[in-house]
């Protein structure tokens, strides 16, 4: 038996979140599903977003699914993120018939993206330029001491070399994950290595580091600004792309559009011995209490988390289901909700994928 948190997350969130729990649960593994009291639902019963008996229950579990937060749940992800050790944020970005993207021959397009999760900007160490004054730091780049920017702000990015190694290893190990199923076996490493030598040129020379235990995969390393344009130019290139982390953020919101959206764009956070798994979108407020959230991301997320809970073939069903629904939605357009062009609401689309599942 395993145990699964649900958390919801805030505005239109819970609405995606309750249609998939509806369809986990309808798939009859053993999952005991768990709701710890986060955001509202903490304050009710304990006046607190995150009491302890939340941190309890995610403890407890084997696994962690997650809506999207515009707030009160904030500090169950830096719980989920930095309290798990969740380091390896994975965004795949595999278009499939039915989604709307934006480019004219979306059609083979499959990468993911593994976002370094806890370091670089992430550690939100800023303050004031004069607390620096003291290190007598000077610019690189104009030569003047770092007082001369004084009043003002700094923020620091962080690339430590265990954190770096271990996320560009978990992507060598995807890389070669997915050599077995026909991807090309290809590792893109980027970061701003020409400007910033030190922190992201040292990401970089990890990279080349770990490749040298993987002579089956591929590694390309590229300056970031260039994999920006070459996600919308040739994103067929891409097979595994490793971030470091604000990178990763960006560029995985990024792919989602070049796909079809943020709607369809799922995402896991794995750790050594705890994985959450969480759409890659916010909590669309301008869309909450209308019904139509596109629930996809979440749903794919939720296959994700099946993987890893070792119940695969329920993850490929899933999986499948969803490319069913889209095949279909794309010649009728009926179970599509709005933003990918159909005018299904976000129950009606999870009643299209519950046929898909009984019929897989
Ligand atoms: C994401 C989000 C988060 C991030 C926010 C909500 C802090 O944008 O998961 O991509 O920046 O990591
Ligand atoms: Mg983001």
């Amino acid at each position: 038996m395993k145990r699964v948190a649900i958390i919801e997350g805030e505005d239109a969130a819970p609405e995606a979140m309750k249609p998939t729990l509806a369809l986990l649960e309808g798939l009859g593994l053993p999952i005991e599903f768990h709701t710890p009291p986060v955001g509202r639902a903490g304050v009710e019963a304990f006046g607190d977003p995150f009491p302890d008996e939340a941190r309890q229950s995610i403890d407890d579990s084997d696994a962690t699914l997650f809506g999207a937060t515009s707030g009160l749940s904030v500090r169950a992800i830096l719980y989920l993120r930095w309290g798990k050790n969740t380091f390896a944020n994975v965004r795949p970005a595999r278009w499939q018939p039915g989604y709307r993207s934006p480019l004219a021959k979306p059609e083979g397009i499959d990468l993911v993206i593994v976002r370094e999760n806890l370091e670089d900007l992430y550690l939100g160490i800023e303050g004031e330029i004069e607390e620096l004054e003291t290190l007598a730091l000077r610019s690189r780049t104009s030569g003047r001491p770092v007082a001369d920017y004084a009043p003002g702000c700094f923020a620091l990015k962080v690339i430590s070399e265990a954190g770096s190694e271990r996320v560009i290893r978990f992507a060598f190990e995807l890389a070669r994950k997915r050599k077995t199923s026909g991807r090309p076996g290809r590792v893109t490493c980027s970061s701003k290595y020409n400007m910033l030598p030190r922190s992201d040129g040292r990401f970089r020379e990890i990279a080349l580091s770990v490749a040298k235990d993987y002579s089956d995969i591929e590694l390309q390393t590229i300056i970031v600004d260039d994999l920006a344009q070459r996600l919308v130019t040739k994103p067929h290139d891409l097979d595994v792309v490793v971030l470091p982390n604000l990178y990763g953020d960006i560029l995985s919101d990024l792919a989602a559009g070049v796909i079809g959206g943020l709607g369809v764009a799922p995402s896991g956070c794995y750790g050594e011995d705890y994985a959450y798994f969480e759409s890659a979108h916010g909590s669309a407020p301008d869309i909450a209490g209308l019904g139509i959230i596109n629930p996809t991301a979440t749903i794919l997320s939720a296959a994700m988390m099946l993987e890893y809970l070792g119940f695969e073939d329920a993850a490929t069903r899933l999986d499948h289901a969803v490319t069913q629904v889209y095949a279909e939605g794309k010649a009728e357009g009926e179970h599509l909700t709005p933003d990918q062009g159909g005018s299904a609401t976000t129950v009606e689309f999870c009643d299209a994928i519950a046929r898909a599942l009984e019929k897989e």
